[in-house]
């Protein structure tokens, strides 16, 4: 496995007390592969990519648990240097504003350069060239001109653009994308989605994919982890969750992904809100929106069950939830 993240346990402490961000979080992907992660706002997602990126607010934030097993180490236990080499040239993270992460006063080739210069020790020179290749690779027009120019003269979706180059330029092995698509228009948002899932398969990268949007997560990714105040509650291969969700909150999220055929139709969406993470619900975090929910899930927070081989529920009515 390129990647697996075990029992992982993040809080931050805040003037208020303490936010339990990431509760045991446990996920996995391989080389190759494709794990889209979804939830709700402040449901742990970008946390728990932090974590593994090594890029975490620390303090208020503290890894408190776990482990995150990466190419066979334990990230959490190598030195800061070591780890600085590995978030440079094994794994790589893709944000959801390419301006605030682009840098204003450089040209994009120089910004895509200067990591050939500084992890590969190439001339300025080859640099540029290797630029323009990444830039043509990432299907912008005209690379070749527009090496010089600066991350604003570019449209919202060519800066991702570049942002894709800038995290693939050493050829990681892990990439994550949080969000890479949200800030653009719905038809640029497939474009950038599609590069992005063709330069996966083509490199055989890991690829963890945070998202909101249910409908890209199908064409692209190969096993979905829901998450729910700081918790997986649901993880499967991506077709098993669509053919029938096993936890009442995946099928919430699915049904309310709207639908080109029912145009008009009012859209469902999940009543209430997410917890507040100083204060989550006792038993099951979901109960107190659920339509399922029974005594037993206001008392007993649920394992999560094993449904079959692959699947995983954390509701103690998985089955009347996939058969219902
Ligand atoms: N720097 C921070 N300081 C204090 N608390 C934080 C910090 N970053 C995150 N948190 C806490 O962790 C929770 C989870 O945040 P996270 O960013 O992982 O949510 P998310 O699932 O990525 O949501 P979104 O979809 O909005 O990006 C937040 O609700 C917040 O309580
Ligand atoms: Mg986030």
């Amino acid at each position: 496995m390129l990647l697996e993240v075990r029992d992982l346990q993040v809080e931050f402490r805040t003037r208020d007390g303490i936010a339990k961000a990431v509760n045991g979080v446990s996920y996995s992907v391989d080389a190759g592969e494709t794990l889209a992660v979804l939830g709700e706002s402040g449901s742990g997602k970008s946390v728990t990519a932090q974590a593994v990126m090594g890029i975490l607010d620390i303090p208020p934030g503290r890894i408190t648990g776990g482990e995150i097993l990466f190419r066979d180490r334990d990230l959490l236990k190598l030195k800061e240097d070591e780890r600085r080499k590995v978030r440079g040239a094994e794994m790589a993270m893709i944000f959801q504003d390419a301006l605030s992460s682009l840098n204003p006063v450089h040209s994009v080739g120089d910004q895509l350069g200067e990591m050939f210069v500084v992890h590969r020790g190439m001339s300025r020179k080859d640099a540029r060239a290797r630029a323009v290749e990444l830039m043509d690779r990432v299907r912008i027009p005209a690379a070749r001109e527009r090496v010089k120019d600066y991350p604003h003269q570019f449209s919202g979706g060519m800066r991702q653009r570049i942002m894709i180059a800038m995290a693939l330029a050493l050829e990681p092995a892990l990439v994550i994308a949080d969000e890479p698509t949200t800030a653009l228009d719905v038809t640029v948002q497939a474009q950038v989605m599609d590069l992005l899932a063709d330069l996966q398969r083509e490199y055989n990268m890991g690829l963890i994919l945070i998202t909101h949007d249910l409908g890209v997560v199908a064409d692209v990714a190969d096993k979905i982890a829901v998450m729910y105040a700081g918790r997986i509650v649901e993880s499967a291969p991506v077709h098993d969750i669509y053919k029938a969700p096993a936890h009442p909150y995946t099928r919430g999220l699915l049904e309310s992904i709207p639908r080109l055929d029912q145009k008009g139709q009012e859209l469902y969406a999940i009543k209430g809100l997410p917890p507040n993470l100083m204060n989550i619900p006792p038993g099951c975090a979901f109960n107190p929106r659920c339509p399922m929910a029974q005594d037993v899930c206001r008392t007993d927070v649920p394992p999560l069950y094993e449904v079959d081989e692959v699947r995983r529920s954390a509701c103690h009515f998985w089955r009347e939830c996939l058969h219902g």
